[in-house]
């Protein structure tokens, strides 16, 4: 079957990825969709089991890790309008899972819809968001989802509803399924008090983080509430500490920053370096929060 002419869409065969991620790193993907809708997507998953290839929901690219080799499985995209639709009923807002997370905050401070203010500055997208349950020290995504429609891999869609879904700390039930829309619960605020919390959240990342360096935020997750894997790092005195062009951060330890041209292995060494000086000095295994796809 020539599934290349069948697609309407964009389809590319060995497509460089690495500027579809935050850290720019990563080879090719065999297979690389901008799915422009449900039927689209219904005809990708087909492909893949005809195949037996592996999935990658790719969103933002904000939080993964990708092999310089070629990802050797089926990377989609959400990139399609029917996957960007933003509406609000009463206090409710539905969110297309393709939306950036910027778009999502614009809508926001538009509607004057407050809540979601926490999200700003994360380069991501909604369904990503949703997945790995995106949020502060403070708040996470799961504390607003009212709903998510998601499709299984068998083609089926299904509304889950907050109480159907698991969510833990940068993670979720939903890593099986792709997600479609999520339903956040909203209130009104004043134009005043959304953007003042914007600006907080806002200027506390831009003081703590390094975002003028490609980077996929913080590597590690924090081991528990109350211990911050960037502060036991920064204690390794391990700021500065390179291998190739991957550098930990000298303003925030829990930031790989790539300083050039860093390499897939150049991370994973310095992310393996970190764990051991981290297990060595404080007897804690540090997991990472990254996805790693080779
Ligand atoms: N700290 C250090 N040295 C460092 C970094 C941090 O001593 O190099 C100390 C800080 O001084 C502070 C404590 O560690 O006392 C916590 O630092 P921070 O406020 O930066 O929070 P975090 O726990 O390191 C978490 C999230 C971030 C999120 C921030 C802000 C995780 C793994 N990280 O960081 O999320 O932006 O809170 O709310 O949960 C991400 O998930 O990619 C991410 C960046």
């Amino acid at each position: 079957m020539n599934w290349h002419k069948e697609l309407k869409t964009p389809t590319k065969l060995l497509q460089p990825i690495k500027e579809y991620t935050t850290f720019k790193i990563g080879g090719k993907a065999k297979y690389f969709f901008e799915t422009q809708n449900l039927e689209e997507l219904k005809f990708i998953l087909d492909f893949k089991r005809r195949k037996r290839l592996k999935l990658f929901v790719l969103g933002g690219g904000s939080n993964v890790l990708i092999t310089d080799g070629v990802l050797s499985g089926l990377v989609i995209r959400l990139s399609g309008r029917a996957f960007k639709s933003i509406e609000v009923d009463r206090d409710v807002l539905r969110v297309g899972a393709g939306t950036a997370l910027k778009e999502l905050i614009n809508y926001c401070i538009i509607n004057r819809l407050a809540n979601l203010e926490f999200l700003a500055g994360i380069p991501g997208t909604v369904g990503g968001a949703v997945v790995m349950n995106a949020g502060t020290k403070d708040r996470s995504i799961s504390d607003f989802v009212k709903e998510v429609v998601v499709m299984d891999h068998q083609k089926r869609i299904k509304t889950l509803k907050r109480n159907q879904i698991s969510f833990g700390y940068r993670q979720s039930s939903l890593n099986k399924f792709i997600i479609l829309k999520a339903s956040f619960n909203i209130k009104r605020r004043s134009l005043k008090k959304i953007k003042n919390d914007l600006k907080a959240y806002l200027t506390y990342r831009k003081t703590t983080q390094p975002l003028d360096y490609p980077s996929a935020g913080c590597i590690f997750k924090n081991p528990c509430e109350s211990i911050s894997a960037g502060e036991l790092i920064d204690k390794c005195g391990l700021k500065g500490k390179r291998i190739g062009d991957a550098c930990v951060s000298l303003q925030h330890a829990n930031f790989i920053v790539n300083l050039k041209k860093a390499k897939f292995m150049d991370v994973i060494r310095l992310m393996k370096f970190i764990r051991s000086k981290v297990k060595e000095k404080f007897d804690i295994e540090l997991e990472p929060e990254i996805k790693i796809w080779q």
